[in-house]
């Protein structure tokens, strides 16, 4: 594995033990790109750059006859070249135009991976993890330097890719585009897959294929939002879960991004990830440095599941941070959808008190404790607790619950303001907005505005007072609103298109230092659910809450898009009560356990108002889950049947050492008269013999994967099963 240059023939080989990435310098100076994929031993693969007249309308590169640029496959376009495709960066010069043209400067290749300035990334613990190759380019006339990084991980077949723009002029230039990665592909046959969804609708998976001209995903909303993942993958049209070319992008940002794919006249399909350039102009002077996000690109031959697993062992282990990144997660109890706003700290206890006799670990209490928060009318910015709501204050409450051996957790909305505050009568100015334009409100807030350094230094201090207040173990960090007139009274004309940008380097800010000041607290992120569960947050918070919509069925599709990319130790998922307050369903205690516990598992209801029976059932999901929860959160994810167009839904997951695995499986709609089924297992060992835990049956590795576990009879709608199996031998 590493980083190779061949001198002679100006080529760049960027391998680890499966894959390669080529690229070489042109004659020019251009940097192009060779090759993406399987390994490929030879060094000398420049022979894919051919020189040949393609009829008119390609303009010759440096009036060479027969070299077009936009024939060619190009690392970083940038834009006014005879190269007319998107391009991956554009400036407008002090004169006004827009044309630039990076040339090859010089190279380092070196071992690990430096940290990005402002920006989560993925990182190493020692040296000898990743190597990485940084190439500089520069535009002489502009006097502009752009410096491209590609980390390579031995462990991880990834490629983690980014971009630093330096001004080396003595005119202040502005940045129009600039893309973190950028790869042309000499064809265009994939299929283009994306997370697409809503509130309480997240990251269901969507599959075309590729077609003639641009298809693009993308966000405006000041977060990475519902509505789009950042991510994207292009595979080859037969790809499953086990076969097939797949090449992912994943950007690690929590703002605005695109990503974006053009297929040109000739086929050849063109990649982008970065931020949005929509709306966006950043302004860098005399001697500054932009850093764009980093975007973590995988290759697997062997279809999704071969993707997912790169990517979760990568975030798991090198993006994500804290005490707990390798810990087990704690079984929590939430009272939003038992109480919503209505309770005090007798009802909180009743219902600490009951689930901790049930073996919950960790109580956390939702939004309502602070302020006059009785509704989600008013107090968000006034982080001070209700002592008419929790009487004697927070400490006390907090030490009440952990006699009882639970944890305390709490939530905030920490880049939110209420007009209806104390905050906001101090700092009406502190929101985001435009001067004399209306402040469109929803669910009664504005956004404040992170762009502004004493606003961020406000929020540290107000959450730090908090929670050093008391013995907190976990906190919730909710964001309920994306951004509209996005303006900030501290900056000039010049700079607003700056705003949305420097909003997520602010938040990036914060959450470095609260989570660097409270190391042991484990933090989970939530947007509205998933409205923000992106590489970025994953950085500073482990954990995201997948989604507000708890219902077992509509989970399904839900979990298994966000496994897509993220691991299962970053998915929140809990037992809810019945009719489901998102879609009115009724599901079993049963079934809603067995969708919960394909991830960090809990419980968000009023255990207080279950029958002994129910309760009973609670305290075996959570025995059973302290048996399986570290195969669940830091084993191998294997997606069996997909709950899209199907009846059923089934996953598994293996541990590490391959001796235990659990197995899940929910059919959605009874069906009358149909034979038995059987589920094929997948990834065990074909001469080993495997014992099913619940009924004693023994099969070998090769019966559980070509025969099939059997599945036995689900009477009625929304059926589920859980088995665990151990290899004896
Ligand atoms: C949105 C979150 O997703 C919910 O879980 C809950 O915390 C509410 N906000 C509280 O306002």
């Amino acid at each position: 594995m590493g980083i190779r240059f061949n001198e002679e023939k100006k080529i760049f080989n960027i391998e680890t033990k499966n894959i390669s990435y080529i690229l070489s310098i042109l004659e020019t100076g251009h940097l192009v790109h060779l090759y993406w994929g399987r390994k490929i031993k030879s060094n000398k693969i420049d022979y894919i750059i051919t020189k040949r007249e393609y009829g008119s309308f390609l303009a010759n590169l440096d009036n060479i006859k027969g070299l077009h640029l936009e024939a060619i496959a190009q690392e970083y376009p940038g834009y006014g070249n005879p190269d007319l495709r998107s391009p991956a960066i554009q400036i407008k010069l002090s004169d006004g135009s827009t044309v630039t043209d990076f040339r090859y400067e010089s190279h380092k290749i070196f071992k690990g991976k430096k940290k990005l300035n402002g920006l989560p990334a993925t990182y190493v613990e020692d040296d000898n993890e990743a190597e990485t190759l940084e190439i500089t380019l520069k535009d002489k006339l502009a006097n502009l330097r752009v410096v491209l990084f590609y980390t390579i991980f031995e462990d991880y077949n990834a490629i983690a890719r980014s971009c630093k723009i330096i001004n080396d002029s003595s005119k202040e230039v502005e940045i129009l585009r600039v893309l973190s990665a950028n790869v042309d592909f000499n064809h265009s046959d994939f299929d283009f897959i994306h997370l697409s969804g809503a509130w309480a609708r997240e990251r269901h998976i969507v599959r075309n294929p590729l077609r003639l001209g641009g298809q693009s995903i993308e966000s405006r909303r000041g977060a990475s939002s519902h509505a789009q993942n950042p991510f994207m993958a292009l595979v080859s049209p037969n790809t499953d879960e086990d076969h097939g070319d797949v090449y992912g992008f994943n950007l690690i940002y929590s703002g605005n991004f695109l990503a974006n794919v053009e297929v040109d006249m000739h086929s050849n399909a063109r990649a982008q990830i970065g931020i949005n350039p929509f709306d966006f102009i950043w302004n860098i002077g005399p001697g500054e440095e932009f850093q764009a996000p980093e975007a973590v690109m995988v290759y697997s031959p062997n279809g999704l599941t071969g993707m997912s697993h790169i990517y979760h062992d990568l975030y798991r282990d090198r993006l994500s941070r804290g005490y707990y990144r390798d810990k087990e997660r704690p079984i929590l109890i939430n009272n939003w959808e038992a109480t919503y706003f209505d309770f005090n700290s007798e009802k909180i206890k009743e219902i600490a008190k009951e689930a901790s006799k049930l073996g919950i670990e960790l109580f956390v209490l939702d939004d309502g404790w602070f302020g006059k928060r009785n509704n989600d009318e008013s107090s968000l910015g006034d982080w001070f607790v209700n002592k008419e709501k929790i009487k004697g204050g927070l400490n006390l409450l907090v030490s009440e619950i952990n006699e009882m051996g639970m944890k305390f957790g709490l939530w905030f909305e920490p880049e939110m303001i209420s007009p209806n505050s104390k905050l906001y009568k101090e700092h009406p100015d502190w929101c985001i907005h435009i001067e004399g334009r209306l402040k469109s409100q929803a669910r009664n807030q504005l956004v404040l505005d992170l762009s502004r350094e004493e606003v961020c230094d406000a929020i540290i201090k107000m959450i730090s007072d908090i929670l050093k207040s008391a013995p907190i173990s976990y906190v919730k960090w909710d964001m309920n609103r994306n951004m509209s007139e996005i303006g900030s009274s501290a900056w000039p004309a010049k700079k607003q298109k700056e705003v949305a940008h420097r909003y997520i380097l602010g938040l990036y800010r914060i959450l470095e230092k609260i989570t660097s000041d409270f190391p042991n607290i484990l933090f989970e992120s939530c947007s509205g659910g998933g409205g923000r569960y992106d590489g970025g947050m994953l950085y500073y918070m482990p954990q995201t809450w997948t989604s507000d919509d708890t219902d077992a069925i509509e989970r399904l599709k839900i979990q298994e898009g966000t496994s897509l990319v993220y691991p299962l130790s970053s998915m929140g998922s809990h037992v809810s009560a019945v009719p489901n307050h998102q879609v009115g369903r009724i599901t079993s205690l049963y079934t809603r356990g067995v969708v919960a516990m394909a991830g960090n598992f809990g419980y968000e209801l009023d255990i207080t108002k279950m029958s002994d029976k129910e309760k009973e059932e609670i305290k075996n999901q959570v025995v059973f889950y302290k048996k399986i929860r570290s195969t669940v959160q830091y084993g191998d994810f294997y997606r069996l049947i997909s709950a899209f167009n199907s009846n059923e839904a089934a996953w598994m997951n293996l541990s590490k050492d391959k001796k235990y695995l659990v197995v899940s499986y929910v059919k959605k709609y009874g069906e009358a008269n149909v034979k038995p089924k059987r589920l094929k297992l997948k990834a065990l060992d074909e001469d080993a013999l495997y014992k099913v835990n619940e009924t004693g049956e023994i099969f070998g590795g090769d019966e559980l994967m070509y025969i099939g576990l059997e599945i036995g009879e689900l009477f009625g709608d929304y059926q589920g099963r859980n088995w665990t199996l151990n290899k004896i031998n």
